[in-house]
């Protein structure tokens, strides 16, 4: 590095810290993201230093804390602390039916092959849920494939990390903005009209809610399943994973799939070498060999 350069990193450095309320130096950052890729397995790049910082500041200054160093010795101890600062580390970005292709192969194509085939039971697993839309998206889609939601077995599981997103996800509430992209028939489908505290939200429909189990499961821990599932989503959690993470989890699911099942991928994920497991059916859907 030249001089000059060093010199204005030195400078940037000087000028960040004097911004900061509290010494955050690269150690502990270093420390952050040794922690979050023990208990999650998220790879925290480089450059997400200064996002660290906005994300746990709060929780320092709550616990009335003089550094970030001191907030580390503080989560070694508790384990109450290290679902708190799970929470604050997680990204958690959702909607309705992102990703809507996904949806609509399971509703026109894939429930349709299964109808045919004459099952009548359906196991899906939404494997990183945040705050429920994904498995309330799926739940819609059964009804738009036409399928007797009362007849069939149908069972989904919605699992994340985050104790904070499970919360809001099993209330089925959400603020009206949530749905305005959705169909008119989609939201008909899906959703009751709020009344007197939820004046400006929408409610899941009871039918609906009562066909998904939302539990608290880590992605990188044991996971509570007992059954073949026919149906995974997978979609945008890998890429907070590194490579080697990515394919023990696409190899465990690979094996919790029943022949024929489906596994459904984020747009910028991209397959690790589990997938000889799968052949791709375009547009990051995969089916079990
Ligand atoms: C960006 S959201 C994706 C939500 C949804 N699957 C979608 O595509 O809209 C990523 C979710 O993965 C969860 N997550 C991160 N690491 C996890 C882990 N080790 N086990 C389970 N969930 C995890 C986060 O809490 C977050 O809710």
């Amino acid at each position: 590095m030249s001089q000059d350069k060093r010199a204005s990193e030195q400078l940037k450095l000087t000028i960040e810290s004097y911004h900061r309320e509290f010494v955050y130096n690269d150690h502990d950052f270093e420390q952050v993201k040794t922690r979050i890729y023990n208990y999650a397995g998220i790879d925290l790049a480089d450059h997400k230093k200064d996002l660290v910082y906005n994300r746990l500041i709060k929780r320092v200054r709550d616990l009335a804390l003089n550094s970030f160093d001191e907030y580390l010795t503080v989560l070694d101890n508790s384990s109450e602390e290290i679902a708190y600062f799970i929470n604050a580390m997680t990204t958690n970005l959702t909607s309705f039916y992102r990703e809507p292709h996904h949806f609509e192969f399971l509703s026109e194509t894939y429930i349709p092959s299964l109808f045919q085939q004459g099952q009548r039971s359906l196991r899906i697993w939404s494997s990183a849920c945040s705050v429920g839309e994904e498995a309330y998206s799926i739940a819609i889609s059964l009804l738009e494939a036409n399928i007797d939601i009362n007849e069939w077995d149908i069972k989904i599981l919605a699992t994340d990390i985050n104790t904070d997103v499970l919360k809001t996800a099993k209330t089925g509430i959400y603020s009206l903005e949530r749905i305005e992209n959705l169909s008119l028939i989609r939201k008909k489908l899906g959703f009751m009209r709020g009344k007197n505290e939820n004046i400006n939200k929408v409610i899941v429909k009871e039918n609906l809610k009562k066909l998904i189990d939302f539990q608290h499961s880590n992605l990188i821990d044991i996971w509570n399943i007992d059954e073949p599932l026919d149906v995974i989503f997978c979609r945008n959690v890998m890429i907070y994973f590194d490579k080697e993470t990515q394919h023990t989890l696409l190899d465990r699911m690979a094996k919790l799939l029943k022949p024929g099942g489906i596994l459904f991928i984020g747009h910028s994920e991209s397959p690790t070498q589990a997938m000889k497991y799968f052949k791709s059916l375009g547009r990051t859907t995969y089916q079990k060999l």
